[in-house]
C-alpha cells in the first residue's frame, strides 16, 4: 500500500498494526528526547488547500520527531493565485524530491486525484471536502481504545462497544471516516443530528440507529464524538440558529451526567465553546480532546513511518532509512511486527 487516502485502504489487520506502532511512537513521545532517526534522509511535504491549527502542525511535528525534512506549501501565497493549475502545482511539488505529500482540500476526491498524478510519492489525506479524514480517525480509535483497554492490543473492545456521532454529520469527513473504522472493529454505532445535518442518504452507512433524541441515547452510550457545525460547508443554513442547535444537540452538564460513568468524550476540534459542548463540560476528566492531540502526534508518526518506512519502494532504494533501525515494511507485516521494529533508539543530535 503506498497511500493512505481513505479508512477503507485499512483492513482490521492493518489498523490494529498502526494502532500498535502508534502505541510505541506515544512511549517515545513521553521519553526526554521524542525524536527518532527513522526516517532522516525523507521529506514530508504539507499542502494545505484549507485552514488548519491541529491536523498541519501534527503532521510536521511527527515527520520532524521522525528526523524527516519538511516543506511546508501554503496555498494563499503561491503561484494558484498566479492561475498555475493544481496539478502543475503538485508536480512542481514533487519535482522538488519528496517522498510524502500530506494533502487537505475543500474539495472531496482531490487525495485520491493528486495520487493518481504523482508517479512515485506517498500520498495521505488530511482531510478532503466532507469525503474523509483518515488519520483524525485513527486518533479516534487509539484514544478509545486507551481508555477501554489500557496497554491492551488487538481491536476486542471495540466489539459491542456503543459510540454515538453527534452534529453535523452531512459535512463532517472525520464522521465518515470514524463510522468506516469504527463498523470494521464491531463497533455498534447510532448517528444523533438534526434531520437537516443528516446526509441526504444513508443507504450503505454501517451505523445501528439513527435519531434525533440526544437525551435518549446517553444512558446506553460509551463513547460521544461530537462533531462541529462545518459553518464554512454551509452548514449554517441547516439549523435555525446556533442557539438553537446547542440547546437540542450540545453536551451540556445536565446532558454530560446521563452518560454512564466510565463514558468518554471526543471532539476533534477545533471546539466552539456553547455550541456543540458546554465550557464546563470541557474540563471533566471523561473529555479526552487534548489526548487526542497529542495521540495525533503518534499516530500521524505511525503512518509516515508505515508508508515511508519500508526500503522496498521503487523511488526509495537510494534514500531509504536503512542503517538507523527503522525497518517496517508498508503496511505489509503482521499486527505487532512493525510495533516491535519501531523500537528505534533516539537521535542524538534532536
Ligand atoms: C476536523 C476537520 O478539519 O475536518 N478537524 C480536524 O482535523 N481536527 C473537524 C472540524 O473542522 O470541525
Amino acid at each position: 500500500m503506498r497511500h493512505l487516502l481513505g479508512m477503507g485502504d485499512l483492513d482490521a489487520d492493518e489498523l490494529v498494526e498502526v494502532l500498535d506502532v502508534a502505541d510505541a511512537f506515544v512511549e517515545v513521545g513521553q521519553r526526554a528526547n521524542p525524536k527518532v532517526p527513522a526516517l532522516r534522509g525523507r521529506t514530508v511535504a504539507t499542502v494545505f488547500f484549507e485552514s488548519s491549527t491541529r491536523t498541519r502542525v501534527s503532521f510536521e511535528t511527527a515527520a520532524k520527531r521522525l528526523s524527516a525534512d519538511v516543506l511546508s506549501f501554503s496555498a494563499g501565497t503561491s503561484s494558484l493565485n498566479k492561475g498555475e493549475s493544481l496539478r502543475d502545482t503538485i508536480e512542481t511539488i514533487e519535482s522538488m524530491g519528496i517522498d510524502a505529500l500530506v494533502i487537505r482540500h475543500a474539495a472531496a476526491g482531490v487525495p485520491v486525484q493528486v495520487a493518481r498524478w504523482l508517479s512515485s510519492t506517498c500520498v495521505v489525506n488530511a482531510g478532503d471536502g466532507a469525503h474523509e479524514h483518515p488519520t483524525q480517525a485513527l486518533i479516534d480509535l487509539l484514544t478509545i481504545r486507551q481508555v477501554r483497554d489500557p496497554g491492551g492490543k488487538g481491536v476486542g473492545c471495540f466489539a459491542g462497544l456503543a459510540v454515538t456521532i453527534v452534529g453535523d454529520i452531512r459535512h463532517s469527513r472525520v464522521a465518515r471516516s470514524q463510522v468506516c473504522g469504527l463498523a470494521r472493529l464491531g463497533a455498534r454505532v447510532t448517528l444523533v443530528a438534526p434531520a437537516t445535518l443528516l446526509p441526504p442518504s444513508l443507504e450503505g452507512w454501517p451505523v445501528e440507529a439513527i435519531g434525533h433524541d440526544l437525551d435518549a441515547v446517553l444512558p446506553t452510550t460509551d463513547v460521544v464524538s461530537l462533531l462541529r457545525v462545518q459553518e464554512e460547508r454551509g452548514s449554517g443554513t441547516y439549523v435555525p440558529s446556533l442557539r438553537e442547535y446547542a440547546h437540542g444537540y450540545g453536551l451540556t452538564a445536565a446532558r454530560a451526567a446521563l452518560l454512564p460513568p466510565d463514558a468518554v468524550v471526543l471532539h476533534p476540534g477545533p471546539v466552539i465553546r456553547g455550541v456543540e459542548v458546554a465550557p464546563e463540560v470541557l474540563d471533566l476528566p471523561a473529555v479526552l480532546v487534548r489526548r487526542q492531540v497529542s495521540n495525533g502526534v503518534a499516530v500521524r508518526m505511525a503512518v509516515l513511518f508505515l508508508l515511508l518506512g519500508s526500503g522496498d519502494r521503487p523511488s526509495s532504494g537510494s534514500r531509504g532509512a536503512g542503517g538507523d533501525g527503522a525497518s517496517a515494511g508498508g503496511l505489509g507485516p503482521g499486527p505487532g511486527e512493525a510495533a516491535r521494529t519501531v523500537e528505534v533508539s533516539a537521535v542524538d543530535d534532536a
